[in-house]
């Protein structure tokens, strides 16, 4: 009898022995004290997140050669709201070690991070390997360790060498498999003996609608109406570029797996961008069109990662325009990671666009899978509106997508990779303002506590990151968008924690560690499938 079934097993007696007393009082003492358990399970995972390119700056420290994002945000005429790049950021390549005293006094046990591909590889495959890239990912590791802190590792945040797109058209050619492959290797030998949480792509479902439907992220591929550039074809390449990613990431994990996975004794998972679609109505028509609207996002990825194929929904309505898996590609996939990120910020509504005729918008083409999204019903908004147009507040999405999740694969584990909420700097906007953080506590609570639900009903859910330590580059928002439990002031680059950084270290302090381990707790269970 392995320790957990032994304390769930003295559990139950002390509830028979209990209940007999007297039953009503005793009964509100159990739920007190159950109330009480922290629902977080032991080795929970407790972080903040961030990325190579929105936070490290160095842009030519060292050896680095120019990545996509390097190349786009230089580029006249391009899409970044306040003309703004990340060549400085918030300059954790040069502030890491007072940015992880920052993250040990929040009392968080781990923190997600990005390597800049360019940093290691400045020319991918086609060159050397820049030891001074590698040795900055050692300091930085080996100072997270120091302080307790696991480090949580994404090989690519939407930045790659930009040696990649001129050689072959990056995602587009299946070259590109080769380049991520190699990339990866190098990763788990240099790094494997000290990270055990890999990610291989961040929300590569936003990733490829962004770089090839809509054209906002490099390298501005779409056709009309979808955008407006010069090249591409918004109703093909995005598909290609995925199949060619789903394929780069289980050429990543077929490596770990065969040569690092049994001596380094980690795991490896893929990020997606998740949204709650909640169908707008009981119809059918709309709960189907709420199902197209996860094949033709998160589960683009998902389904041929742990089922070998894609959605069938996607395959029903493309036919032809999705690539195929070979026989030996569809085995390879089939179990393809050990745990789901999950980026969950928001929730909508959504409504069918295969028989009811829709407003063009997102979703709406044959291509996305015909659905109509929306904040609103009858002009009631699914959650409070905040000041980004994308974001409302919806807590109860967490608890659905988790258990969505939870269902539909198996329970396989779940990490929360990200979760947070944007404050815009208006031109009036005063530093105090954004210190004094309510809304942001309010929203990082209700999330929290739905989360919490969903794991007492069991959803292995393994860990959780806030977006994000530190305000940063938030891609076509450029520096107009806060998300930090810490406000940096771009002039000074100095860091002043929030009150949501103070709520989030007492969180952490009643919640996580183990601190209050009782019977009853959910145990971090074996992977199952
Ligand atoms: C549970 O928490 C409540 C208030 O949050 C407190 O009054 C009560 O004493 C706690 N019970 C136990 C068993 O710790
Ligand atoms: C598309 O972009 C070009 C060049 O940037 C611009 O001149 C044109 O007005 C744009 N068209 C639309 C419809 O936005
Ligand atoms: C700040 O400016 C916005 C418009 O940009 C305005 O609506 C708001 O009232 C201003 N706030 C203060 C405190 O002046």
């Amino acid at each position: 009898m392995d320790v957990s079934t032994m304390l769930c097993v003295g559990f139950f007696l002390l509830q028979m022995f209990m209940l007999p007393l007297s039953i009503s009082s005793e009964l509100v003492t159990l739920e007190q004290s159950l109330g009480n358990l922290s629902a977080f399970p032991p080795n929970f995972l407790f972080g903040t997140a961030s990325s190579a390119y929105q936070y490290e700056g160095g842009f030519m420290s060292d050896g680095k050669g120019l990545n996509n994002w390097d190349v786009y945000s230089h580029k006249p005429g391009n899409m970044i709201a306040d003309g703004s790049n990340g060549d400085i950021a918030v300059d954790h390549y040069h502030r890491y070690l007072e940015d992880i005293d920052l993250m040990h006094s929040l009392g968080v046990n781990s923190y997600r991070f990005s390597i800049s591909w360019a940093r290691i590889l400045p020319k991918g495959r086609f060159g050397k390997i820049n030891e001074a890239g590698i040795n900055f990912y050692n300091k930085l590791i080996d100072a997270l360790l120091l302080k307790g802190i696991k480090p949580l590792v994404t090989l690519t945040h939407v930045d790659f060498p930009q040696e990649l797109e001129d050689r072959y058209g990056s995602w587009l050619s299946p070259e590109s498999q080769e380049d991520f492959a190699y990339f990866a290797d190098i990763c788990f030998k240099s790094f494997g003996d000290r990270v055990k949480y890999w990610v291989t792509f961040n929300e590569p479902d936003f990733q490829v609608k962004f770089a090839y439907r809509t054209g906002i992220f490099p390298p501005s591929r779409c056709s009309w109406p979808f955008g407006n550039c010069t090249y591409g074809d918004s109703e093909t390449e995005p598909f290609i570029a995925a199949h060619n990613i789903i394929l780069a990431h289980i050429a990543a994990v077929h490596i770990y797996r065969t040569k690092y996975q049994e001596t380094q004794g980690g795991s490896v998972g893929i990020v997606l961008h998740c949204f709650w679609f909640e169908p707008i109505s009981n119809s059918l028509a709309d709960k189907l069109a709420a199902e197209r609207a996860r094949s033709f996002t998160m589960k683009w990825f998902l389904d041929p990662i742990i089922f070998g194929r894609y959605p069938p929904e996607m395959q029903n309505i493309l036919g032809s325009i999705l690539p195929e898996f070979s026989t030996t590609e569809k085995e390879k996939l089939k179990k393809g990671l050990d745990f789901i990120g999950v980026n969950h910020y928001t929730s909508y509504y959504v409504k069918d666009c295969m028989f009811s005729v829709c407003e063009p918008g997102t979703g709406t083409s044959k291509t996305e899978g015909f659905w109509g999204q929306s904040s609103q019903k009858n002009g009631i908004p699914i959650g409070e509106l905040t000041d980004l147009a994308w974001q409302n507040v919806y807590p109860q999405g967490m608890e659905k997508i988790v258990t969505y999740l939870k269902e539909t694969y198996h329970n396989i584990p779940m990490i929360i990779t990200e979760n947070g909420y944007g404050e815009v700097s208006k031109a009036n906007s005063t530093t105090e303002e954004f210190l004094y953080d309510v809304k942001r506590v309010e929203y990082l609570a209700g999330y929290l506590d739905q989360l919490s639900t969903a794991i007492r009903k069991g959803a292995d859910v393994r860990g959780y990151f806030v977006w994000s330590l530190l305000d940063n580059f938030e891609w076509n928002l450029g520096y107009t968008v806060r998300f930090g439990l810490h406000h940096v002031d771009y002039k000074t680059l100095k860091r002043t924690p929030k009150s949501s950084a103070t709520w989030y270290k007492k969180f952490i302090s009643e919640h996580g560690q183990a601190k209050d381990q009782k019977p009853g707790h959910v145990q971090n269970r074996p992977y199952c499938y």
